[in-house]
């Protein structure tokens, strides 16, 4: 296994690029499976959750590989559909599910494991579920998997219990090919489910409403294959805003998605830094000391989840005391006793932290127990005085493409080891 070797102290300089997003691109390579002919996308992250879907696409019957060396494009083809996603892949990437809608709108059947736990929290399927139901499928649970049977789906009014990503996705792939119309309510505003809303348009879906909280699909007979290329990363993009914040470095961010990153901006604003929107993306100047705030996260376009443990660990270093609330999902404070070891004052209650600022943090063997909690200890050892080794980085790997590279291009000191 591989670890992250930092030393930290030293300001982020000059400019990052972001690479494709990850959450955009899982379920747009996925709904490949929907389209007849063949699929060029660009700007798709080299990222081990990708490998992975392409691997499941494979396996269902939908070629799909990167193209053009080290490149970014990825070129995919249903060809010979088969209905059953194994348990050895689903497991190690919870997105698989989305599978089931574009599976049953193509063939009739699905059989897709189901995901089971995972680090921050039970993460159900439910509103899945219940959505496709709506629009005539069944569901039998079999050994482990979810099998699902209609004889075609149809159309239907869908009100979600709360904003899901994950199950507006399923749904939007379903409906799509559905027979009639389907309106979404409750749907979730997410910006990788507009990316993956356009990309089913440029197929010849018929999709109104997007960016909204109501989506309304006229079914087509079929989908035809285009070129497309996937929004960049607005999680990674944030990542390396912080990078820079907690290092009190000034660093221009490249092709940052900057209208779809307001509420993190707008924090970072609130904590000191100065940020300015240019053309080429986003330039951060975090010279000044910086203050404690208070986050809560919540659905687009609030403050994204995803960046929760990344502005929680800049807070570990801010003037005051602050408090970071997760509101999304339970148990995604797993950074927490990890930032300790690092000299964090930091106090846990329920979804709520209260962080008070202290001068210094210092390097320590840590461990990653997620993707944005890896991050945050990144960031951490980035700022921290001495070394900082952090461990189980294949959770980093799966979000952030040649992190250590990007980051050492802006001066910081890291480097990838071996374990032993
Ligand atoms: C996606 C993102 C993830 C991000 C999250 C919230 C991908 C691959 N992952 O995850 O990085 O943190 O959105 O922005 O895009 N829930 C249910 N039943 C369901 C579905 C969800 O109870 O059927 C709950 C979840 O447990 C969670 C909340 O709803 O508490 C939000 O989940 P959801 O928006 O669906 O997240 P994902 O799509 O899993």
């Amino acid at each position: 296994m591989d670890k992250l070797i930092i030393h930290g102290g030293r300001p982020l300089n000059g400019s990052i690029a972001v690479s494709g997003s990850k959450n955009a691109a899982l379920p747009i390579l996925l709904s490949s499976i929907l389209v007849d002919g063949p699929v060029h996308y660009a700007n798709v992250p080299r990222l081990r959750d990708i490998h992975t879907t392409n691997k499941l696409l494979n396996i269902l019957g939908c070629e799909a590989a990167f193209t053009d060396g080290d490149g970014n494009g990825v070129r995919a083809e249903a060809l010979s559909l088969v209905p059953e996603a194994p348990y050895d892949l689903v497991k190690t990437m919870r997105a698989s599910v989305l599978v089931l809608g574009p599976l049953l709108a193509r063939l009739g059947r699905a059989k897709v494991a189901l995901p089971g736990g995972c680090a921050i929290g039970a993460r159900p399927v439910d509103q899945h579920i219940k959505g496709l139901e709506k629009l005539g499928a069944r569901f039998d649970l079999d050994s482990g998997y979810i099998v699902g049977y209609c004889e075609e789906l149809r159309g239907a009014e869908i009100n979600f219990d709360f904003p899901t990503v994950g199950g507006t996705e399923s749904l939007l792939m379903a409906s799509v090919l559905a027979r009639g119309q389907t309106v979404l309510r409750g749907a979730a505003r997410e910006p990788e489910v507009s990316d993956l809303a356009n990309f089913l348009k440029v197929c010849g879906a018929k999709i109104e409403g997007i960016g909204t909280s109501t989506l309304r699909v006229e079914g087509v007979e079929a989908l035809h294959g285009c070129a497309y290329s996937i929004m960049p990363d607005r999680i990674e993009a944030g990542t390396f805003l912080v990078a820079a914040a907690i290092t009190g470095g000034k660093l221009l961010v490249r092709d940052c998605p900057a209208d779809k990153l307001d509420s993190v901006l707008a924090k970072l604003e609130e904590m000191g830094a100065v940020t300015e929107k240019r053309d080429e993306g986003v330039f951060i100047n975090a010279s000044s000391p910086l203050l404690a705030a208070q986050v809560v996260t919540s659905p687009y376009p609030g403050f994204p989840t995803d960046m929760q443990a990344q502005i929680l660990a800049l807070m570990t270093l801010a003037q005051g005391s602050g408090t970071v609330e997760e509101t999304i999902f339970e148990n995604r404070f797993m950074h927490v006793p990890e930032l300790g070891r690092m000299g964090a004052d930091i106090r846990l209650s329920g979804s709520r932290a209260v962080v008070r600022g202290v001068k210094q943090l210092t390097g320590a063997p840590v461990m990653a127990s997620d993707l944005r909690a890896g991050a945050s200890l990144v960031l951490a050892g980035l700022a921290a005085q001495g070394e900082t080794q952090v461990q189980r980085i294949y959770h980093l790997d799966r979000g952030y493409e040649q992190i250590e590279k990007k980051l050492l291009s802006a001066g910081a000191d890291i480097f990838r080891a071996k374990d032993n």
